[in-house]
């Protein structure tokens, strides 16, 4: 695989298998790569991927079309809180890192009640949020709002920024909470990158905990 992968891609990726036929992505990055790669190892994967970023939407279609493969990986502009747009039992694999952290503690809940709904009885849900061992947590924290999990600081780039920096107890009682299964959990460090293009690294620690999940 291509070492423009970095850990919680490849591990997010190495769950897709040839039995599979529908996954959806939500929160996609603007490349598209990791579902790109997904795409290349089963000829069978039809892939949903969606984000609120309208202009990010607009360079993962540009990608796609050029590659041809609209029939195969589908984009939508749409937001991982809204219900009822799939039909139960829709998936087989549902990938999503770096999103559902952005969510407080009722709307993590919620959506990981519709992810279950929308899981096939042996489907997979992929899992990678942010950590409370990340630097921006321990030392640039400004507010934590206890009753939504919610914590403003400031990002290495210096703006102010909100997100649910989990721990262990946190992302399992919310994955359990919904009546899903863990299946793996653990959590490692991993750069983060000042550019798209991941040329830039930057110096503060970045802790993600990914879970692998089942119904
Ligand atoms: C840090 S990027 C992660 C992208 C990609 N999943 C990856 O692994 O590189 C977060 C993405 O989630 C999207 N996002 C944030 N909140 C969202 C929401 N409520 N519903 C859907 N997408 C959301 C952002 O627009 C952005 O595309």
């Amino acid at each position: 695989m291509n070492n423009k992968f970095s850990i919680s891609e490849i591990d997010g990726i190495n769950l897709v298998n040839k039995d599979m036929e529908n996954v959806l992505s939500v929160g996609i990055s603007t490349n598209g790569n990791a579902e790109l790669e997904m795409l290349s190892r089963n000829d069978n994967l039809f892939i949903i991927g969606t984000t609120i970023d309208k202009k990010g939407i607009e360079n993962t279609k540009r990608i796609v079309s050029d590659k041809k493969i609209e029939n195969r990986f589908i984009l939508k502009l749409e937001d991982v809180r809204e219900k009822d747009i799939y039909e139960d039992k829709s998936f087989d694999y549902i990938y999503a890192r770096l999103v559902l952290h952005y969510l407080n503690d009722k709307e993590l809940l919620d959506v990981l009640k519709e992810f279950r709904r929308i899981l096939k009885d042996n489907g997979l849900l992929y899992i990678v949020v942010r950590s409370d061992k990340c630097d921006e947590y321990i030392n640039n924290l400004i507010k934590y709002d206890e009753k939504t999990g919610l914590s403003e600081h400031v990002t290495f780039t210096g703006n102010i920024d909100k997100r649910r920096f989990h721990n262990y107890e946190t992302i399992s009682k919310a994955i359990t909470g919904a009546g899903l299964n863990i299946k793996s959990i653990k959590d490692y460090d991993e750069e983060l990158f000042a550019d798209y293009e991941r040329t830039i690294p930057v110096s503060v620690r970045n802790n993600l905990i990914e879970v692998v999940c089942f119904k």
